[in-house]
């Protein structure tokens, strides 16, 4: 029971959700936050693009307000990244500090997996080095799901898909996804939840391959 509470008690962990678009990331990230904050751990979600200036240029890009180079987009995602950090007045290292435990939905594996449908991967591992040197995360989950389970989940529910929900861009992400972690795996912490289960069946393999981190 002490070692327990000892547990609780020490830095917030920071947990990095991952997946295609439409996998179900800020439905289990909602669901987690829920299950720690019973356990009276303090939570923080946050996701990225993010809603700063650099994540709102991001979003201009991706509807097509604003036209780019590849090389360009995955700098201004990296920036994005170190803002999202960084940044005085939410920034996630500020969370932290603060004993907060962060869950984002996307952190640099985004990066890795979807530039590198357009350039080498080592090239945008290289990119985000500076992120990666200042916070790694605690534990990434990759929640797995098969793109045409993904993009019927988004169909039902958005008006319209924006620039990367497509079906063989999806593919070539997912796969991206799977040389990402077996590339770092050295240096990472990750699991891979099957993510075309019920709601509550991947909230319950979230929470497993979590809890450890918590001492619960
Ligand atoms: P992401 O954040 O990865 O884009 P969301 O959590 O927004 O994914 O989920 C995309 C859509 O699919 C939402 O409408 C959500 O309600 C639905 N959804 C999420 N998880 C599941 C699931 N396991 N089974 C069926 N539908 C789901
Ligand atoms: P968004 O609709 O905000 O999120 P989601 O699909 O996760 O609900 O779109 C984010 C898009 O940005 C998504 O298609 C993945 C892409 N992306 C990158 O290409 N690189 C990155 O580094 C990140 C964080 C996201």
């Amino acid at each position: 029971m002490e070692e327990r509470r000892e547990n609780r008690n020490k830095k917030g962990n920071f947990i990095a959700f991952e997946g295609i678009d439409g996998s179900g990331k800020s439905t289990q990230i909602g669901l987690l936050a829920e299950r720690l904050k019973k356990e009276g751990i303090r939570c923080y979600t946050t996701m990225e693009p993010t809603n700063g200036p650099i994540g709102s240029l991001i979003r201009q890009v991706m509807t097509g307000r604003i036209r780019m180079d590849n090389k360009a987009i995955a700098g201004l995602f990296a920036a994005d990244r170190l803002d999202h950090l960084l940044n005085e007045v939410d920034g996630i290292a500020a969370k932290m500090e603060g004993g907060m435990t962060v869950l984002a939905d996307r952190y640099y594996f985004s990066s890795y997996a979807y530039h590198s449908v357009d350039m080498p991967m080592e090239w945008v591992v290289k990119a985000n080095e500076q992120s990666s040197l200042i916070l790694r995360p605690t534990v990434n989950i990759f929640i797995d799901v098969d793109p045409d389970v993904a993009l019927e989940r988004i169909a039902r529910n958005r008006f319209h898909q924006e620039l990367f929900e497509k079906k063989s861009r999806l593919v070539k992400v997912r796969e991206n996804y799977k040389k990402a972690f077996d590339l770092l795996a050295g240096e990472e912490k990750y699991a891979v939840i099957d993510g075309n289960q019920p709601v509550e069946a991947i909230a319950d393999g979230v929470w497993e391959a979590v809890r450890e981190y918590f001492g619960l």
